[in-house]
C-alpha cells in the first residue's frame, strides 16, 4: 500500500510530490478525455490536438464517425495531419501509405512491387477509440505500449433532465500540471479571494460551512444539500421555481467535476474537465446546460460573460501560481479545506496501485464524512 492510501488528516505536505514521481508525468491513462470541440473538425479536414503529450490527428469519416490517430506515420514518423483524407482513409504525405481512419490499418503501400511479400494489412498506425458527445470529440487514451481494447466503457455524457434546454461551452488553458488544475477546481477556500464580485459574494460574506461528502465509484460526492445563502444564482432559481433548491457536486477520476442543481422542474447541470495537454499545460473544458428562462433572449450570452469572468479569475491565479511552482517550493494541504484535494491524490494513487496489483481499488474514504471550513 502506498502512503497516499491513508486519507487521514496527517497526510503530509509531501502528498503533492508523492503523486508526481519524476519517472512519469503523473497522467492517468485508459480513460476518455475531451480532445477537441466537435466544431473544430470541419468537413473532411484533418484537425490536430495533443492529449497526455500524445499528438493526435482527428477527423470525421464521410459516414460521420469521428476518429483519432496518433499524428505520426508508422513508416518514418511524419505527422499524418500533413496528409490527405478522402473520407475513409488517411494518405501519408511522404510515401503515400494509406491507413483506414477508424482502425489505423494500413490499406496500401504504393512502393511495393509485384514480388513483394509484405503483409500490408498487418501494419497499423497508432489509433484510439473516439466518440462524440455534448459537442466534444472524446478520445480514449490507451496507455503507451498497450493494445486498444475491443470494448471500452462509454465516454461521459452531461446529465440533462428535460427534452429542451440551453447549452453552452467554454474552455481555458492553464499553465500547470493537471493535478494543480484539478485541486484548483475542487478548492472551496479560494472563492472569496479569487472570485470576489458584487453579484456572487464578497470577502465579508465568509462564513463557516459544513458539507457532507460521500464516496462514489472512482470519486466522491458533496451530498445533495440546500446551497449557501450567499450565492445569487441559487437565489434566482428559487425565485423562478418557488421551490427549494438543492445542489450536488461529484468529482470523478480522472478529471471531472459534475454539478447538478435542481429546483422543482428547473435544473442546471454543468461539467468541468481538466485535461492534461502536456505535463506543464492543461485545459479546462466547461459545459453547462439548463432549462431555466430558456425563453428569455440573451440568457446564454449573459451567462457566458459571467462564466468567462469566473474562468479567467482562476486562470490568472494559476498563471501566478505557476510562477511560484517553477522553483519547486514546499507545499501543504490542510484540513478540512484541502481534504478533497487529499482524496483526489489518494484516489489516483489507489487506482494506480490496483491497476498494478490487479487487486480491487481501495477507496480512500471509509464512508460519509462531514467537512467544515470557512469560505
Ligand atoms: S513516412 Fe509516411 S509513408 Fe513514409
Ligand atoms: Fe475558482
Amino acid at each position: 500500500m502506498t502512503k497516499a492510501l491513508q486519507s487521514t488528516p496527517q497526510i503530509a505536505s509531501s502528498a503533492l510530490r508523492e503523486a508526481l514521481p519524476n519517472s512519469d508525468a503523473g497522467f492517468l491513462w485508459d480513460f476518455w478525455y475531451p480532445a477537441l470541440r466537435s466544431s473544430e473538425i470541419k468537413g473532411q479536414k484533418l484537425a490536430k490536438a495533443m492529449v497526455l503529450e500524445v499528438p493526435l490527428v482527428l477527423g470525421r469519416t464521410s459516414q460521420g464517425q469521428a476518429f483519432a490517430m496518433r499524428d505520426a506515420c508508422p513508416h518514418r514518423g511524419i505527422p499524418l495531419s500533413y496528409g490527405r483524407f478522402d473520407g475513409q482513409a488517411v494518405e501519408c504525405s511522404y510515401h503515400g501509405w494509406k491507413f483506414d481512419a477508424c482502425s489505423g490499418r494500413c490499406l496500401e503501400i504504393p512502393s511495393l512491387a509485384s514480388q513483394d511479400k509484405l503483409r500490408v494489412d498487418r501494419i497499423f498506425a497508432g489509433h484510439y477509440p473516439c466518440a462524440e458527445h455534448d459537442g466534444y470529440v472524446w478520445v480514449y487514451m490507451t496507455a503507451p505500449g498497450s493494445r486498444t481494447p475491443e470494448n471500452v466503457s462509454e465516454a461521459s455524457r452531461l446529465p440533462v433532465f428535460s427534452e429542451k434546454y440551453k447549452i453552452t461551452r467554454l474552455s481555458c488553458e492553464l499553465p500547470s500540471h493537471v493535478d494543480q488544475g484539478i485541486i484548483g477546481l475542487m478548492d472551496p477556500a479560494h472563492g472569496p479571494f479569487v472570485h470576489q464580485s458584487w453579484y456572487w459574494r464578497s470577502r465579508r460574506s465568509i462564513h463557516e460551512k459544513e458539507k457532507r461528502f460521500e464516496p462514489i465509484p472512482n470519486g466522491f460526492r458533496m451530498s445533495r444539500h440546500e446551497p449557501s445563502s450567499n450565492s445569487a444564482p441559487y437565489k434566482l432559481l428559487r425565485y423562478f421555481s418557488g421551490e427549494a433548491t438543492t445542489t450536488m457536486i461529484d468529482f470523478v477520476l480522472p478529471n471531472m467535476r459534475l454539478e447538478e442543481i435542481r429546483s422543482g422542474h428547473l435544473w442546471f447541470s454543468s461539467r468541468a474537465t481538466v485535461t492534461p495537454v502536456r505535463r506543464d499545460l492543461c485545459r479546462i473544458d466547461f459545459v453547462a446546460a439548463w432549462n431555466l428562462v430558456r425563453w428569455m433572449p440573451l440568457v446564454v450570452p449573459v451567462f457566458r460573460v459571467f462564466a468567462k469572468k469566473f474562468l479567467r479569475q482562476d486562470q490568472e491565479t494559476m498563471i501566478k501560481q505557476a510562477e511560484g511552482l517553477k522553483h519547486n517550493p514546499h507545499l501543504m494541504l490542510i484540513d478540512d479545506a484541502d481534504r478533497p484535494a487529499k482524496w483526489y491524490f489518494a484516489l489516483k494513487a489507489n487506482l494506480l496501485d490496483s491497476r498494478s496489483t490487479g487487486a480491487p481499488m481501495v477507496h480512500p474514504m471509509p464512508g460519509p464524512v462531514t467537512l467544515r471550513w470557512r469560505s
